[in-house]
């Protein structure tokens, strides 16, 4: 069938906020914050280098609510005190170009590393089950109804400080794992108030949160959500409840929902399940992206696996609107120029597969981060890099980072 959607065609979002084209650059957490959790000299040079790459939407990495709960050492936060300055230079190379730049803003919940003493919340006090490596986490304890205010409140906050500093919009992170994912499963929310039990329930920090965050800002500035089409995990939130909550956003003035799956204990988002579900080849989630997006009239874009023009000009002419691709643009960050020019033109990404799926998942998030810090200090990404020597600078990188951190969080 021919295509009838151009991937490279613009499209206004809900807000009035109008994308070059349809290609998003989906978040990546690149742990290049400072000793301060700043982004800093290496994050500009990256953003700048995507902006000028022809994308037409930036998602940034996770950035924390709550500099004492983060996913990672190098990762960032946006607080109600944080220094606002790196973040309009950030705002401002993520949208040279006319790229449009949106901040994702995340709370890791109960998936915050043991070794990085953080705090460790989560709907009720299940810990990640990762058989040998469940040590990695700390684990939860149930939320407080004060914890869960104040975790409204931050992002709230971040929200508001994103639109200082010059972002188009924000997107809550309510998948793979997180916080919002972990109220939203049955299998970590096993609350009997009125935060859990029933979808209603699981899903309502979720639409707190947005009807916060929507009421704290102006309406041009884009509100969306990351949420998983599935967790893959017998038991846990699935395509139906999925489709529960996207018919309910539609009601909440978002302007797109991103759809991937999976978590650290089932990683989808890597194209690998827990409970044995098969994905799709390329664009993992696409069959499910385009039953949601039959049912709601919001934008849906779905992320996971893309590598090549036609899959992306399939997503497009399937439902979905957008097209998140990630670490493609970690090895070759100007694709859509590239694709522009050579319709044929295929990313080039290293991926292992090991036996041992929790080592593998982390090799490969390490083979991608040891790409976005070769561009942040202007080297060319290195399509040959050896997974165990990715893994293995990564892991000492992160202990000398996770010391760094611990210093630094008490002043
Ligand atoms: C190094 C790395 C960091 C990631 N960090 C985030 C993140 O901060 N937030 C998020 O929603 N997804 C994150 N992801 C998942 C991606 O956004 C995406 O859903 C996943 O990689 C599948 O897309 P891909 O096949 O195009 O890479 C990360 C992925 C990688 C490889």
């Amino acid at each position: 069938m021919p295509n009838r959607v151009d991937l490279f065609s613009s499209f206004t979002l809900p807000s009035g906020l109008t994308l070059k084209n349809r290609a998003v650059k989906a978040s990546m957490e690149e742990g290049l914050g400072n000793g301060q959790q700043l982004p800093d000299s290496e994050i500009f040079k990256l953003y700048q280098t995507w902006s000028e790459g022809g994308v037409g939407t930036i998602l940034t990495g996770n950035v924390m609510v709550d500099r004492l709960a983060m996913t990672g050492p190098g990762g960032i936060a946006l607080e109600h005190n944080t220094d606002l300055r790196p973040f309009v230079e950030w705002a401002h190379k993520g949208k040279l170009n006319g790229a449009r730049l949106i901040m994702q803003i995340n709370h890791p919940g109960r998936q915050v590393f043991a070794n990085m003493e953080g705090k460790v919340l989560s709907p009720s006090d299940v810990a990640l089950d990762l058989g040998k490596h469940s040590k990695l986490f700390g684990q939860p304890k149930a939320m407080t109804e004060e914890e869960i205010t104040d975790v409204i409140n931050r992002f709230v906050t971040t929200s508001k400080r994103a639109y200082d500093a010059g972002f188009d919009g924000v997107e809550i992170h309510a998948a793979h794992g997180y916080l919002i994912a972990q109220f939203l499963s049955p299998l970590t929310n096993k609350r009997h108030d009125k935060w859990g039990g029933e979808i209603e329930n699981r899903a309502r920090l979720l639409f707190v949160i947005i009807e916060q965050v929507k009421e704290a800002v102006p309406s041009h500035f884009s509100v969306s959500v990351k949420l998983n089409s599935a967790d893959f995990q017998r038991g846990g939130f699935d395509v139906d409840d999925a489709e529960w909550v996207v018919k309910k956003l539609s009601m909440l003035g978002l302007d797109f929902v991103e759809l991937s799956g999976g978590s650290y204990e089932s990683p989808a988002m890597q194209g690998k399940t827990a409970d044995g579900r098969t994905l799709q080849r390329e664009a993992y989630f696409l069959e499910f992206a385009a039953k949601i997006a039959k049912v709601t009239d919001l934008p849906i874009m779905t992320t996971g696996g893309i590598k090549r023009l036609p899959v992306a000009r399939h997503v497009v002419n399937s439902g979905p609107q957008l097209v998140g691709i990630a670490s493609a643009f970690a090895f070759v960050p100007n694709l859509v120029d590239r694709w522009q020019l050579d319709s044929q033109f295929v990313a080039q990404t290293k991926v292992v597969r090991w036996h041992d799926k929790t080592l593998s998942g982390l090799a490969n998030m390490a083979l991608v981060t040891s790409q976005l810090r070769r561009i942040g200090n202007g080297k060319k990404p290195k399509t040959n890099a050896s997974g165990i020597w990715a893994l293995l600078i990564d892991q000492i990188r992160k202990r000398a980072l996770t010391k760094r951190y611990i210093a630094n969080k008490s002043e």
